[in-house]
């Protein structure tokens, strides 16, 4: 059986179109590394999204919940703070709706952001990396059949991730900020637990420059729903065996935080570009 998203959604539709300060154009995930974005710049309206019939709540440390709306430059800006991830038990469904609401609320162009482990010789904690082309395998099957049985509005077969024209926005913006943008392929895992060094050597081999837990789904959905897509990754670590240094939560936060401001100059001047 179809489920049809707009009606199971219809109270939560219903209610963001209803507060909204203004028509949205560009939506932006905020991962870890502009987990605070959202107080640099002039948010309009900000909601919990405990407040929203049927959101699903992040339980992550350092992940709280918000959806904002703001301006900034030309841009008429919705922002998702708290991700939904599969590792906290949610399913696909739960984990697409912030991509979902982006459409609904009219946004042609999706920022992805997300904090990944560092396979390649060339990434080190602290990078930036424009993802080039991402690795959906592990999800392929139930974002498959999540796609095939939703009736959504729009439905583009081919994926065209990441769109050209904001890759060159952003690389752009990149040079004008003198900042270093790494490019890489980002390898989709589900979590819960951090990959195995024997799964990072086999992830390697798959052609893959960094690996993490979001954005690869993300990223197919919106394509799918017709938005223009590009995902940059934070890189907060080395990946499982890279290196001899045991990996922490507390270091990917640590790290992420450290980027924050170079990665908010990043997604300014890309916002002014794209
Ligand atoms: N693996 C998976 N997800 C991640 C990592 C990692 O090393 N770092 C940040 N998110």
């Amino acid at each position: 059986m179809k489920v049809d998203l707009n009606f199971k959604y219809s109270e939560l539709i219903h209610k963001l179109n209803r507060i909204k300060p203004f028509d949205c154009d560009t939506a932006i995930t905020l991962g870890s590394g502009l987990g605070d974005f959202a107080n640099s710049i002039d948010i309009k309206l900000s909601v919990d999204v405990k407040d929203l019939p049927g959101y699903p709540h992040s339980t992550i440390e350092g992940h709280s919940g918000k959806i904002h709306f703001a301006a900034y430059r030309q841009k008429k800006l919705v922002l998702f703070q708290g991700r939904i991830h599969f590792y906290e038990g949610y399913d696909i469904e739960k984990c697409l709706l912030p991509i979902f609401l982006a459409r609904k609320l009219n946004c042609k162009q999706l920022l992805l952001s997300n904090a990944a482990g560092g396979i390649s010789n060339h990434l080190a904690p602290g990078d930036l990396m424009l993802i080039s082309s991402l690795n959906a395998i592990g999800i392929k099957k139930e974002l498959t059949n999540f796609i095939g049985l939703s009736s959504i509005d729009q439905h583009n077969r081919f994926i065209d991730f990441p769109d050209k024209s904001m890759i060159a926005s952003i690389k752009s913006a990149a040079a004008e900020e003198k900042i270093a943008l790494k490019e890489g392929v980002y390898f989709f895992t589900k979590g819960p637990s951090y990959e195995t060094p024997a799964e990072i050597r086999m992830i390697k081999i798959s052609g893959a420059d960094a690996v993490g837990m979001s954005t690869a789904h993300e990223a197919v959905f919106a394509s799918v729903l017709g938005m223009r897509v590009a995902a940059i990754s934070c890189i907060t670590n080395y990946a499982a065996g890279i290196r001899q240094t045991k990996l922490s939560h507390s270091e990917v936060m640590e790290t992420a935080d450290s980027v924050k401001e170079k990665f908010e100059r990043l997604i300014k001047k890309s916002l002014e570009l794209i």
